[in-house]
C-alpha cells in the first residue's frame, strides 16, 4: 500500500490572471465553421484550425470567441512544425449531453505529442451528468472521457481554464515535461464518481499553482513516474484531497519523487480506498497545509513494508474534525515534522 493521502475545509476567492496577449497569426474558429449556438458540431473546424496552426511556423493563436461550441472528441495531434500555439478561449466547448458520444474515448480534448501549446481562458464543460447517474445507477456505461488531456507533451501552459463536470478525471498530464497550470478552477459534483481534478503521471518538472479544484474524487492525483511536481495555493473540496500513489493497474510502477505541496487549502470528504501499490514514494513536502477534514483522520499514509514512503516531512500543518484536533494515520512512513503540525502523531 503506498497511498498518501490529506483530506480535511475551506472558502476561498480566487483571482485569475488576464489572459497572455499573444503575438503572430490569430485564427479565428469561427472563420473555420464554427459555429457559436451550442448545437452545430464544431468538431471539424477546431481540427482545421489546427491543422493550420501545427504545420505553421509562425507563433499562431487559434482563437475561440464568446458563445457555446459543441464539439465532439478532438484530438490536437502533433508533432508540429509550431513550437508556439495558444488556443485561447474566450467561450465555451462543450460536450453532448449524450455520454456514448465522447464516453469511450478515453479523453475528450486532448494533445498528443504536441510542444509548446498554451491553453488560456475559457469553459470546458464535458456535461458528464448523464454519465454520473448511469455509473451510480449501476448499468452498464461508458468508461468516460477526460476533459483536457496532455500525453508525451513539452513547454505546455494551461492558464485560467475552467473545467466543469468531465466525464472522468477533468485534466490529465502523462508523459510530459514541464507543465505550467495555473489560475485553474474544476468544478464537479462532491458525489461524481472518478472525476479527480488534475492527474499527473510519468511526467516531470510540473507546476500547479493558484488553482481551486471542488470535484467528487482526488483534487489532485500523483500517479506514478511523477517526478519534480510543485502544488502551490489551491483551494481543494469537496474532494478527496491530495494523494500520491498507484493507479495499481500493474504490479511494478515507476516511483514518485521530489513533490512540494505548499499553502494548500482543503474542504474534504471521506476517501474511500488506499489501492495496493509497488510504488516508492521518497521526498514528498507538505508545507502550510490548512483546514477541516470532513472525517477524523484526516492524514493518511499507508505505504507497504515492501515500498515505504520515505523523505516525508510535515510542516506547519493544521487540520481539525469538527471542533477537535483531526488524526493522522502513518504505516511505514519515514520522515520529519517541523513547526507547528497537527496532527502530530504520524511518525
Ligand atoms: C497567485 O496568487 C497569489 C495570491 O492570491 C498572488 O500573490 C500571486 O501573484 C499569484 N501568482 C501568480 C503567478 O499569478
Ligand atoms: C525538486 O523539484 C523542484 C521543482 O518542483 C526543483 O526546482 C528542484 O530542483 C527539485 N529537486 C531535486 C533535488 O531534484
Amino acid at each position: 500500500m503506498a497511498q498518501i493521502v490529506l483530506h480535511a475545509l475551506v472558502l476561498f476567492l480566487f483571482t485569475f490572471t488576464p489572459a497572455r496577449v499573444a503575438e503572430g497569426v490569430t485564427l479565428n474558429v469561427v472563420n473555420f465553421g464554427a459555429q457559436p449556438d451550442g448545437e452545430t458540431d464544431s468538431t471539424n473546424a477546431f481540427l482545421s484550425a489546427w491543422g493550420r496552426a501545427c504545420s505553421s511556423t509562425t507563433p499562431t493563436t487559434i482563437y475561440v470567441p464568446l458563445g457555446r461550441f459543441s464539439v465532439g472528441k478532438v484530438v490536437f495531434k502533433g508533432p508540429c512544425k509550431n513550437k508556439g500555439i495558444t488556443v485561447r478561449i474566450d467561450g465555451a466547448l462543450v460536450a453532448s449531453s449524450n455520454h456514448d458520444v465522447i464516453g469511450n474515448g478515453g479523453n475528450w480534448l486532448y494533445f498528443d505529442d504536441v510542444d509548446g501549446v498554451a491553453v488560456i481562458g475559457g469553459v470546458l464543460d464535458g456535461q458528464g451528468i448523464g454519465l454520473w447517474e448511469c455509473k451510480r445507477s449501476g448499468k452498464i456505461c461508458p468508461t468516460g472521457a477526460t476533459n483536457l488531456g496532455f500525453s508525451n507533451s513539452n513547454n505546455i501552459v494551461m492558464n485560467g481554464v475552467r473545467s466543469l463536470n468531465s466525464q472522468m478525471f477533468h485534466i490529465v498530464i502523462d508523459r510530459c515535461e514541464n507543465v505550467r497550470v495555473e489560475g485553474v478552477k474544476v468544478s464537479a459534483a462532491g458525489n461524481s464518481p472518478n472525476t479527480d481534478g488534475i492527474h499527473v503521471q510519468l511526467s516531470s518538472t510540473v507546476t500547479i499553482l493558484n488553482s481551486s479544484i471542488a470535484t467528487g474524487d482526488d483534487c489532485i492525483s500523483i500517479g506514478p513516474g511523477t517526478t519534480n511536481l510543485w502544488i502551490q495555493n489551491i483551494a481543494c473540496g469537496p474532494g478527496h484531497g491530495i494523494s500520491v500513489g498507484s493507479l495499481g493497474k500493474e504490479l511494478e510502477e515507476a516511483g514518485v519523487e521530489n513533490v512540494t505541496v505548499k499553502a494548500v487549502t482543503f474542504a474534504g470528504t471521506e476517501n474511500g480506498v488506499n489501492k495496493v501499490s509497488g510504488v516508492e514514494i521518497s521526498n514528498i513536502k507538505y508545507q502550510d497545509i490548512h483546514g477541516s477534514s470532513a472525517s477524523e483522520v484526516a492524514v493518511k499514509m499507508n505505504c507497504s513494508p515492501k515500498h515505504q514512503c520515505s523523505g516525508i516531512s510535515l510542516e506547519d500543518l493544521m487540520l481539525t474534525y469538527e471542533t477537535k484536533q483531526a488524526l493522522a494515520s502513518c504505516n511505514h512512513v519515514g520522515g520529519i515534522a517541523s513547526g507547528l503540525v497537527q496532527p502530530n502523531n504520524c511518525f
